[in-house]
């Protein structure tokens, strides 16, 4: 998606060979013209799935996931990261570990918010090593729901996510896939910038 990539290479910031910084539009201030054009990509992309809910993690997946929300008409889940005092029993539990951060922790979402009858398109802002994802995908499996497919806003293509996710026969869309972020500068792949 080019006015992402646009985006990405004037406002982002290149921490490290690993990590990309883009607080100023989708991690800490959002820009909601971008986040309308990123919510209506992904329901183009994924217009024929009938899907029939979304699913993210607090807190930077929900608002591209609340725009593409809003284009395909479905409610959007989030699953949460700390235990809520409302939300104590009926829940799906997946245990997520960050390699990043190196801790791991549970995520949780209430049995009343997807069950077997639901289509679920996963989404997330960034896509590294996958674990975030996989989490998701096991909520989604634990419910008996069916899975459509991956909505990412960010991939690191050389992390290992994309490959593990795919790997499984999981259709991945990713609105940018950052190829390298060597030397200060950010690659994408060119495959995407159609
Ligand atoms: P994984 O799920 O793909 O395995 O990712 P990982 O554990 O490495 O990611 C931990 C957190 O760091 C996630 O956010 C993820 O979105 C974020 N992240 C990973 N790589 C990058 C990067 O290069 N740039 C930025 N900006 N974020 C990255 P989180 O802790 O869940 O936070 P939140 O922002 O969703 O609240
Ligand atoms: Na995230
Ligand atoms: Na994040």
């Amino acid at each position: 998606m080019k006015q992402l990539q646009e985006k990405i290479l004037t406002e982002g910031k290149v921490l490290s060979e690993s990590v990309l910084k883009v607080d100023s539009f989708l991690n800490h201030q959002i820009d909601p013209a971008l986040m309308q054009a990123i919510g209506e990509e992904f329901a183009s992309r994924f217009a024929d799935e009938g899907i029939t809910k979304i699913l993210t993690i607090e807190s930077s997946g929900i608002a591209p996931a609340v725009m593409a929300g809003l284009v395909l008409g479905v409610p959007v889940v989030f699953a949460r990261k700390r235990k809520s005092l409302t939300l104590v029993d009926d829940l799906y539990t997946a245990s997520v570990h960050s390699f990043t951060k190196n801790e791991t922790n549970d995520i949780s979402v209430s049995k009343a918010f997807i069950g077997s009858e639901d289509v679920v398109l996963v989404m997330d802002d960034f896509l590294a090593n996958g674990q975030a994802a996989l989490g998701l995908v096991d909520i989604v499996e634990q419910a008996d729901a069916a899975l459509s497919g991956i909505g990412i806003v960010i991939e690191k293509g050389f992390q290992t996510g994309g490959n593990l996710l795919r790997g499984r026969g999981i259709r991945v869309e990713s609105l940018a896939i950052v190829s390298s972020l060597e030397h200060g500068k950010v690659e994408f792949l060119e495959e995407e910038m159609v």
